[in-house]
């Protein structure tokens, strides 16, 4: 199976033998791998300082040409990260639907913006974004940078014109020095902004997980029933089809069922490429710390690993788009515990990175 074994050799266990053959899903996949190691035009961050550098079992990050990594610029996107001010009523941050201590999710099905509005998909974590080929559940924005802005001026989530939040940001002296110091601007700007989150974004990382360690021949970082639930993840239980590579997806989007059963369902990622076989079709996330996002998928309809076990047992939620590389399990009850098991113990990393809110201008 083209996985992301053939760009970073011995991610995957010796047991890592998918059951079942190549789909043809896996399309976008290569591409996508190869983009994340080979991309022209950007240059692999350099450890410029203790949180940029990259923990085991994940590549090293890439930072665009034009926002190279540096400690300035990491610090100030992690106060704007952090800032209330970014929202029209200075009540929600990007940190308050993307928590560090909540698996840099919300908790909650939606995510909640200004004024308790709920928007119609669940907050995705932010951890190992940087790796990601696509931003957001349908795909449509690629890179941090274009991302950062669209939840300050939404106005379900932050609510901000950024017109309005370049004029506010400008009147906070402290805020001020730091863009002239890191860009060499005497005036902020949005795009500037963006960088900067974007910037602590990619040190917002999950990796050095017992999983990695055991890669890595610690046999007993992974408990034995954390090992039996690694073999189903890459062998019976078909997840590395899709869940693969260092970060746990192959960047590409498909449909398992969820909220298909819906009088109207999320499109998902047909509403961007226009294609009705994407219907229903999300991107696959990363499954590194997800013991710490519940709930889960893009509409928060699963509240614990063991309901995503049992989704997936039964071969997703039949609809006419649902991906080839569904289909029931039959898994015993001792193997779904194995693989939550693997999940939760197995893909969890130790909170080493510091992520505490800092102090603001
Ligand atoms: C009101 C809650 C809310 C706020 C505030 C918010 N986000 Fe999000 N964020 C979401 C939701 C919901 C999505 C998924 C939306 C979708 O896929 O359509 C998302 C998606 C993302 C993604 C894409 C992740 C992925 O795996 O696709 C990133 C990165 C992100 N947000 C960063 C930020 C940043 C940076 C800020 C602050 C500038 C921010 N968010 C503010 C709710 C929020
Ligand atoms: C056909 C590709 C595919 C296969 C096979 C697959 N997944 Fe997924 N996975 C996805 C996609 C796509 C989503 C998001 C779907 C959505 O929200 O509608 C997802 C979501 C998840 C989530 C929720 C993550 C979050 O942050 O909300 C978990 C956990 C998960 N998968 C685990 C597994 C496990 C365990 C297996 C094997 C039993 C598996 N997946 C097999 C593609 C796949």
């Amino acid at each position: 199976m083209p996985q992301c074994s053939r760009v970073v050799p011995g991610l995957l266990p010796e047991a890592g033998v998918s059951s079942r053959p190549p789909g043809r899903h896996l399309k976008l996949a290569v591409p996508a791998l190869l983009t994340l190691v080979l991309l022209p035009g950007q240059v692999p961050t350099q450890g410029a300082d203790a949180q940029s550098g990259h923990p085991l079992g994940l590549p090293a990050v890439v930072a665009p040409k034009d926002n190279p990594q540096t400690p300035a610029k990491i610090a100030l996107g992690k106060q704007l990260y952090f800032d209330r001010r970014l929202s029209a009523d200075n009540t929600v941050s990007c940190a308050d639907c993307h928590n560090p201590a909540k698996g840099f999710s919300n908790g909650e099905q939606f995510a909640t913006g200004i004024k308790g509005q709920k928007g119609g998909r669940n907050s995705p974590t932010v951890l190992n974004a940087a790796y990601q080929t696509f931003q957001f559940w349908d795909g449509r924005a690629g890179t941090l940078e274009q991302q950062a802005l669209g939840p300050i001026a939404n106005p379900i989530e932050m609510g901000l014109p950024l017109p309005e939040m370049e004029k506010r940001l400008n009147a906070i002296a402290g805020y001020k020095t730091q863009f002239q110091q890191v860009f060499g601007v005497a005036e902020i700007r949005a795009s500037e902004v963006a960088k900067a989150i974007a910037s602590y974004e990619r040190t917002v990382l999950s990796g050095n997980s017992p999983y990695d360690r055991f890669q890595q021949g610690e046999v007993e970082a992974l408990s034995e029933q954390a090992r039996e639930g690694m073999k189903l993840f890459f062998g019976k239980a078909n997840c590395a089809a899709c869940h693969a590579g260092p970060n746990f997806t192959d960047n590409a989007f498909h449909n398992i069922g969820i909220g298909m059963d819906k009088p109207e369902p999320d499109v998902g990622r047909e509403a961007i490429s226009q294609l009705e076989g994407d219907r229903g079709s999300f991107k696959t996330p990363t499954v590194r710390d997800v013991a710490r996002s519940a709930p889960y998928m893009h509409d928060g309809s699963l509240k614990t690993l063991a309901e995503v076990v049992e989704h997936y047992d039964k071969g997703g939620h039949a609809n006419p788009w649902l991906d080839e590389e569904l289909f029931p399990l039959k898994l015993t009850a001792a193997e779904k515990a194995a693989l939550v098991k693997f999940l939760d113990e197995g893909l969890t990393s130790p909170a080493t990175q510091d992520h505490a809110p800092p102090k603001l201008p």
